[in-house]
């Protein structure tokens, strides 16, 4: 998988630069029902692995280098399992999320339907799914933005610094992120992120043609409304 594999040998630098990132957790936290939950595209833990302090978790990514670091972070109480969302046989959970845009990756409708099934699938017992999506405004400003400092930390115990160019889409309603990561000021790695970017109607047609029904709607991690100026689009349906 390590060839198409937007993540393979920058798992370090993600997680220097998300780990500390809290509040989509504490909303996963205070609004999750409990009971077993599956994290779909659970990259380095990040989310699995805090919220396996108080419920059972399996994380799912296809990126063998973002779950080799996972598997590293702990606990070792998740379960973690190397599978593409469009296609596993996992569950029953009570509760599955996808953080941080991770659906998003899915390029066409065959492929969102086929998750949509496994889902269903996997909530054999007719509990949530939450998509935390782009924002449409993601979509306005210039078609392209050149390369520019992104982050600049410490990885692995290296200098390491991302540089973005991006590349809006609005007719495919795509964004292109092109990354470039330096490490002790060399080129090591470039990674192209290719991310649909959904309306709100969209995403609720979406879920009803598969057999869900769309039971929130919020704006943010701490429960607010999707209005103008929300940063994410963050959906929630229920197997019908
Ligand atoms: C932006 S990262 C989010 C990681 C983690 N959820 C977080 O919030 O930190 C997106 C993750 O989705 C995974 N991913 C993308 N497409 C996938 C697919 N078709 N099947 C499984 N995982 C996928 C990537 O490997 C990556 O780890």
């Amino acid at each position: 998988m390590s060839s198409t594999d937007p993540y393979a040998r920058v798992a370090a630098a993600y997680d220097a630069e998300l780990d500390h990132a809290e509040g989509d957790v504490a909303g996963y936290a205070s609004r999750g029902e409990g009971g077993p939950l599956l994290v779909l595209g659970a990259g380095t833990g990040r989310v699995s692995g805090r919220l396996a302090e108080v419920r059972p978790v399996t994380g799912l990514d296809r990126s063998a280098d973002m779950l080799a670091r996972a598997r590293a972070r702990g606990p070792a109480s998740v379960r973690y399992v190397q599978a593409d969302m469009t296609d596993f046989d996992l569950g029953p959970f009570a509760e599955v999320i996808a953080p941080n845009a991770a659906f998003a990756f899915l390029p066409n409708r065959a492929a969102r339907a086929a998750c949509l099934a496994c889902c269903r699938r996997a909530l054999s017992k007719g509990g949530p799914l939450t998509l935390d999506l782009l924002v449409p405004s993601t979509l306005v400003g210039d078609a392209h933005v050149p390369e520019r400092l992104a982050w600049e930390g410490v990885a692995d115990g290296r200098p390491t610094r991302r540089l973005r160019e991006v590349f809006r889409e609005p007719v495919a309603q795509r964004i292109r992120l092109v990354d470039r990561f330096w490490v002790d000021d060399t080129l090591y790695a470039e990674s192209v992120l290719l991310l649909h970017v959904f309306s709100r109607d969209e995403v609720e047609w979406m879920l009803e043609a598969n057999g869900f029904y769309v039971d929130e709607v919020l704006g943010d991690h701490r429960g607010g409304p999707l209005r103008e100026g929300s940063d994410r689009l963050l959906v929630r349906g229920r197997p019908l």
